[in-house]
């Protein structure tokens, strides 16, 4: 059966067979929320890069279609953007049937073998039959690198007050902003980054969109780093600020994370939703991504989580929860109470059922020490909870599987607390070899994979006295 192996995630994006890292061309186009993907089609390891194609009505369920886009004489297919070319700016296509139009960094594979600097080019692909099929632009590359090594990642949107295109670039230690009336014709409008922020490794993946806050308008800036996430790695910061049509500032200059987990990375949101921002990640980290013990695939996405944002002390803070769109595949909600979980009882004995995939809830009005353990009779366990001393949640998977594939994939993951009540919620989805932790509203997150011999059957909470209140764990159905 497809999409059933060992470690198949089942609420999870992954492609039918061999190789994925980033998501790319997120947008939502006439009832269809478009994914596309860096694929590699030959091989369950990264190589010459591909846009796969999937699309889903509900960014949960996923149909997989053929290959967007091939690499060419210009190079490999690297990550970046579609928008809807409503105006038909480009003539691309015509106004009563608007072009598709892929933003994507050309990588040329040639020009990086031979020691030049100037090897990634923005270029641009179109379709006119909402995704099905694309054309290269004939005048590629329509962004030239004015000689910098790593200049990738174009993610565009329509800046409605400016009238324009904007494109957020990943300059190597840098975000550049460009402008465009057309999408091939781009103007240099500002940088911003070099100063703030993590520097451990090179920026990648950015993502400039507004959200609103109590009525007032800010913009978020996402933006990927690898190595020097905050785990090790590969991991997504994000910045809060003003942006005026040409310049972002922030309003605060820590740094500040997505998900502090080690499988969270090149995450960006969908184009064309309106207000409403949903972001996807690539669950991942580039310190053992192409390792990982698989056999058919290689990586898969996170859950889609919409993004708000809030206000802690005189800062203001990015969260990110699971979709509501969830609901589509939640199986009833069985209630758990105090008596069911003491002791660390297995909640899988509790509830008569093995769950493989599940959402688990609960909240606390003191939050204190607590540990979430999946485990199976083999001693292989995943912890993840809260460590009040340091103010941390964490995730542990130093015994939770296999990890003869790698040396760096074991070890602890940390998340500091970012809320400052002393009530806390959490929720969790889990997935046959992945976990994602949202704590406090989804401000404290920690997404990681996990590969156990045996499937977990072990589910227990060990909360030390601390009070649990609306305990619940809904199973999920697979999307399969
Ligand atoms: C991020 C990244 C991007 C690049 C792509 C190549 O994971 O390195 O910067 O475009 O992957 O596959």
């Amino acid at each position: 059966k497809l999409y059933h192996e060992q470690y198949r995630p089942q609420v999870h994006f992954s492609p039918q067979e061999k190789w994925t890292n980033d998501p790319n061309g997120m947008v939502y186009y006439k009832g269809n929320y478009h994914l596309f993907f860096q694929y590699y089609p030959k091989a369950t390891v990264w190589g010459p890069m591909h846009w796969g194609h999937a699309v889903s009505k509900d960014m949960i369920h996923w149909k997989q279609l053929p290959i967007a886009l091939y690499p060419d004489k210009l190079g490999y297919i690297f990550s970046g953007s579609v928008v809807v070319d409503e105006k038909n700016t480009s003539g691309l296509g015509t106004k009563d049937h608007p072009a598709m139009v892929a933003i994507f960094t050309h990588h040329d594979p040639v020009g990086e073998k031979n020691g030049t600097v100037n090897y990634q080019n923005e270029s641009l692909a179109y379709s006119l039959d909402e995704g099905k099929t694309w054309t290269k632009y004939k005048s590629n590359p329509v962004l030239k690198n004015p000689g910098i090594k790593d200049f990738r990642d174009p993610k565009v949107f329509w800046y409605a007050p400016g009238k324009k295109w904007l494109m957020s670039l990943a300059v190597k230690d840098r975000i550049a902003f460009y402008s465009s009336p057309n999408l091939k014709n781009w103007k240099k409008e500002s940088e911003f980054g070099q100063m703030i922020g993590a520097h451990g490794g090179v920026w990648e993946c950015p993502d400039l969109m507004p959200l609103k806050l109590n009525g007032k308008d800010y913009w978020v800036l996402l933006v990927s780093i690898n190595p020097g996430g905050t785990n090790g790695g590969s991991a997504t910061q994000y910045f809060v600020g003003q942006f005026d049509g040409s310049k972002f500032t922030p309003v605060s200059t820590k740094t500040k994370w997505i998900d502090f987990g080690p499988d969270d990375y090149a995450g960006v949101t969908w184009g064309n939703t309106g207000n409403r921002k949903v972001f996807l990640g690539w669950m991942g980290n580039w310190l053992y991504a192409n390792q990982v013990p698989t056999v058919k695939w290689r990586n898969a996405m996170t859950i889609p989580r919409e993004l708000s944002l809030e206000e802690l002390g005189s800062d203001v803070y990015l969260a990110s929860n699971p979709v509501k769109e969830l609901k589509n595949i939640t199986a009833k909600t069985i209630k758990l109470n105090a008596k069911d979980l003491a002791n660390g009882n297995n909640i899988f004995s509790v509830i008569k059922q093995n769950l493989g995939q599940y959402r688990l809830k609960f909240k606390t009005d003191q939050l204190a020490n607590y540990s979430i353990v999946l485990g199976n009779e083999s001693g292989e366990k995943l912890i993840i909870g809260f460590d009040k001393k340091n103010n941390h949640y964490y995730l542990n998977r130093t015994n939770a599987g296999r990890n003869d594939f790698s040396k760096i994939f074991t070890g602890v993951a940390y998340a500091p607390r970012i809320d400052i009540t002393p009530s806390s919620d959490l929720e969790l989805i889990v997935d046959q070899s992945s976990i994602e932790f949202f704590a406090d509203g989804g401000l404290s997150n920690l997404t990681g994979v996990f590969f156990p011999k045996k499937p977990y059957t072990r589910l227990s909470i060990l909360s030390n006295g601390m009070e649990l209140k609306d305990v619940e764990i809904t199973p999920l159905k697979s999307i399969w």
